[in-house]
């Protein structure tokens, strides 16, 4: 049998917006089935490498694999091309930072909207999917409120929800427990864990808890200034004795990463 290509692989991706170099020549292979934890302060490319990794963003230069595939050579203005990143974007599911809801959709509609979109399903199956997600999540009751009429932790949570609603193959996280209390973090770090190993997804999932890092990372980067200063199994990374990675996990102010 044909070994399996990794989940993403990286090439050298650079990406900046005008003089501001926010992504230089990241490179990484994550392999099939593994959570990636990165981390890395604020304002450093995180998020942007996820968009990037989604096709939401392209990079200047440097090349991105999915599961083998080459996603920088596809151009949306090509109708093959269309078809290839249609196929391409019901592979991931995305938890943004802020949660992105639809704001005019009830929580019910929000996390059936990928399943609509993507699925032959019927409504009764719709309905159910949709219930034992947000089952999953620990919400109850809250199908026909609208966005507006939750606190943020709940609204993150529907936003998880909505991701994993398609079992994607790869789900990419960006900051899932900002905002959420310690054992609603510990909740959503279980259910990324029991995922994994019921339908082996790979997570990429951004974080500033180095608990976390420890808890559900099979993999962890530090990505500081653009550059990914650290990558390599938890072992590896736990091991290394790196200078900004032991910062990060001291949450020390002193050491190579400084705020300003
Ligand atoms: N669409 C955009 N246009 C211009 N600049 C952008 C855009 N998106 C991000 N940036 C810039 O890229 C840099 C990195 O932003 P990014 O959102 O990736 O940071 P981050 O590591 O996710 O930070 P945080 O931990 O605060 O979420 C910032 O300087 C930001 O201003
Ligand atoms: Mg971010």
């Amino acid at each position: 049998m044909a070994e399996q290509a990794p989940a993403i692989t990286l090439e050298r991706v650079c990406k900046s917006f005008g003089p501001n170099r926010v992504l230089h020549e990241v490179s990484l292979v994550l392999p099939a089935g593994k959570i990636l934890v990165m981390l890395g302060p604020s304002g450093t490319g995180k998020s942007v490498l996820l968009r990037c990794l989604v096709g939401l963003m392209k990079p200047d230069s440097g090349r991105i694999f999915i599961e083998g595939e080459d996603i920088t050579a596809l151009d949306e203005r090509r109708s093959a091309d269309r078809d290839k990143l249609f196929a391409l974007r019901r592979k991931f599911g995305m938890l943004f930072q802020d949660g992105a809801l639809f704001d005019d959709m009830c929580v019910g509609d929000n996390v059936a909207f990928p399943l609509r979109q993507h699925e032959k399903m019927s409504e009764t199956e719709i309905a159910q999917r949709v219930k034992e997600y947000l089952d999953a999540v620990g919400l109850k009751d809250v199908q026909r409120k609208m966005p507006a009429e939750l606190s943020g932790g709940m609204r993150k949570r529907v936003a998880f929800a909505r991701a994993i609603a398609l079992q994607p193959r790869i789900v990419l996280c960006d900051e899932p427990s900002s905002g959420l209390d310690p054992v609603m973090s510990a909740t959503l770090d279980d259910l990324i864990l029991d995922l994994h190993r019921r339908y082996n997804m790979t997570f990429v999932v951004i974080s500033h808890d180095t608990a976390e890092a420890r808890t559900i990372a099979s993999h962890i980067g530090l990505l500081y200034k653009g550059v990914l200063q650290t990558f390599g199994t938890k072992e590896q990374v736990l091991r290394s004795n790196g200078e900004a990675i032991n910062q990060f996990f001291d949450r020390s102010t002193k050491g190579p990463i400084q705020v300003l």
